[in-house]
């Protein structure tokens, strides 16, 4: 029988063994299973406290900002924006669209051509946003529009426009209800107007614009307004029949003929804030919108008015 044939001492050794074996083992277990929750723990708190709620990438804003010669408003932006839509768990891309032509400023379009550009690289919903107006109030929303648009500039709380169907400074619309009203109208050079007609595209579309209310804060301090230093007299002017052309609604032009050429693309980091800049050279027809230019009218009234006086 051999285990009665084995000496004493080996079956002393092979029980000390063993329970160093068993003792070893439990060790081991009870220092891993301990290490992995320490590790748990240490990885799941600051996680947790980090991301919640945690960032929304089912969505992608872009911001799209027209833009021409405010270098120094867009310095405060860029580092404003980037961090207030992280504080709301905001994903999103920053397009400052630069115009680098000759004409009049024409708002309308490089908001047409932002929206080209953002849609392309993956954002489904965009802000309109005017690069001198600064959300302070961390309630004013902008993650994606459940319903309808979302107009975040609110005449009750913009520090400047307070009439009812203002709907300039800070909008956020998805990016089918923009296309379904097909943009914004391309005849707006200079500034103003173009906000009221996409209003009145919007209100006949049928689209619902909310807005923020019941905020804690007043018309003061629910946003920055950088105000204009000076007074572009170019862009304020009026000429040619722009006056009654652009009072009313245009059913011809928008996202779908936008004329432009990029000229060039650049990715900037304002502190830190990552934002793409756009040089976009707009395309006039000035059979269809002689004021893109107004100079020369200009001076033709006053050449026409010394002759009628000369005569
Ligand atoms: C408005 O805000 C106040 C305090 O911030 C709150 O008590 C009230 O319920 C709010 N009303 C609505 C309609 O949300
Ligand atoms: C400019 O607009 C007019 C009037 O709509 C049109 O007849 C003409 O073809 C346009 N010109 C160009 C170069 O697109």
């Amino acid at each position: 029988m051999a285990v009665t044939m084995v000496p004493p001492f080996i079956r002393t050794f092979k029980c000390i063994f063993m329970c160093l074996f068993v003792t070893f083992a439990l060790a081991c277990l009870i220092s891993f299973s301990v290490l992995q929750s320490t590790v748990e723990e240490i990885c799941k708190c600051p996680l947790s406290e980090k991301l919640s709620p945690p960032i929304d990438s089912s969505h992608l804003l872009g911001v799209i900002v027209p833009f021409r010669d405010r270098f120094e408003e867009l310095l405060e932006f860029a580092p404003h924006m980037v961090k207030f839509l992280a504080e709301q768990h905001v994903s999103h891309k920053i397009y400052v669209i630069n115009q680098v032509d000759q004409y009049r400023f024409n708002r309308a379009s490089l908001i047409n051509i932002g929206y080209k550009i953002a849609t392309a690289e993956g954002c489904d919903y965009i802000a309109m946003h005017d690069v001198d107006l600064l959300p302070l109030n961390p309630q004013l929303s902008y993650r994606y529009p459940t319903a309808g648009l979302f107009h975040v500039a609110s005449p009750e709380y913009h520090p400047r426009y307070h009439y009812n169907n203002f709907a300039g400074g800070i909008l956020i619309i998805k990016k089918e209800d923009y296309k379904r009203v097909n943009g914004m109208s391309n005849k707006y050079w200079g500034w103003g107007l173009e906000d009221d007609e996409f209003f009145v595209r919007l209100k006949e579309a049928s689209l619902d614009i909310s807005r923020p209310t019941n905020l804690s804060t007043g018309i003061e301090n629910t946003f920055r307004h950088v105000h204009d230093r000076v007074w572009r007299k170019r862009d304020m002017a009026k000429c040619f029949n722009q006056k009654e052309v652009t009072r009313r609604r245009d059913r011809q032009t928008g996202l779908q003929d936008v004329e432009y050429k990029i000229r060039s693309k650049h990715q900037l980091t304002v502190d830190g804030a990552a934002v793409t800049v756009i040089n976009a050279e707009l395309r006039c027809n000035r059979t269809l919108t002689p004021w893109c230019l107004c100079s020369e009218e200009k001076k033709k009234e006053t050449s026409e008015r010394r002759q009628g006086k000369a005569r």
